[in-house]
C-alpha cells in the first residue's frame, strides 16, 4: 500500500470516527457487552448441562439404579439390597460426596471413589486400606463423583417421581 493511500485511509478512519455520534457509539458498545454477556451465560448453561450429563453417565456406569431404582425412587430389594430413595435424602452436598466416595460403613452402600481411604481421607480415618466393613467399588474419579452429585441434585433430590 502506497504511503498516500495509508494517509488517505487514516484520514478517512479519523473522520468516520469523529462523525459517528456518541450515542451511536454507546449503542454499539452496549450491543457488544450484551453479546459477550449472552455468550458467557450460554457457555455456563451448557457447561452445567454437560456436567449433569457426565453425572448421569457415572450413575449408569456405577449401576446405582440396581439398589436405588431407575430414577432414584428407592430400590425394591430382591436380587440387590434395597437402597433408600435418593429423592428424599436430606444429605447436603458435602455429605453426598462423602457417602458416594467413601460408602456408608457397615451398610451395603459401597465406596465408589477410586482411591477412597487409600489416597483420599474418608470420615477422618488415617490414609490406608479401607476398613473391613466397607465394600469397595472403585470405579469413579473425584470429578465423576462431583458430576454425579450435580446430576442427583438437578434430577432427583427433592423431586416427586
Ligand atoms: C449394592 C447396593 C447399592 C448400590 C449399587 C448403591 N447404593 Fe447407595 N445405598 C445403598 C444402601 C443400602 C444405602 C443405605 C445405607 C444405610 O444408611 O443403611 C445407600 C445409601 C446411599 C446414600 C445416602 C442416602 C441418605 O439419605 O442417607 C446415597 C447418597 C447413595 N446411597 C447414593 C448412591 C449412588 C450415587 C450410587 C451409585 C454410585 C449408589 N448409592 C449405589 C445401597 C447401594
Amino acid at each position: 500500500m502506497a504511503d498516500s493511500e495509508v494517509d488517505a485511509l487514516r484520514r478517512w478512519r479519523g473522520t468516520a470516527h469523529r462523525q459517528q455520534p456518541r450515542s451511536a457509539l454507546r449503542r454499539r458498545l452496549t450491543a457488544l457487552v450484551l453479546m459477550v454477556g449472552g455468550g458467557v451465560a450460554c457457555t455456563s448453561a451448557s457447561a452445567q448441562d454437560a456436567t449433569v450429563a457426565a453425572g448421569e453417565a457415572a450413575w449408569d456406569k456405577a449401576g446405582c439404579l440396581q439398589c436405588h431404582g431407575a430414577s432414584g425412587e428407592g430400590g425394591s430389594g430382591g436380587e440387590f439390597p434395597a437402597g433408600p430413595s435418593l429423592r428424599q435424602t436430606r444429605l447436603d452436598r458435602a455429605a453426598l460426596v462423602e457417602a458416594i466416595s467413601c460408602g456408608l460403613p457397615g451398610t451395603p452402600m459401597p465406596a465408589w471413589l477410586d482411591g477412597a481411604y487409600a489416597k483420599r481421607v474418608c470420615y477422618g480415618f488415617p490414609l490406608g486400606p479401607a476398613p473391613a466393613e466397607i465394600t469397595a467399588m472403585p470405579v469413579l474419579s473425584a470429578d465423576e463423583v462431583d458430576a454425579l452429585v450435580d446430576f442427583l441434585t438437578a434430577k432427583f433430590i427433592g423431586q416427586q417421581q
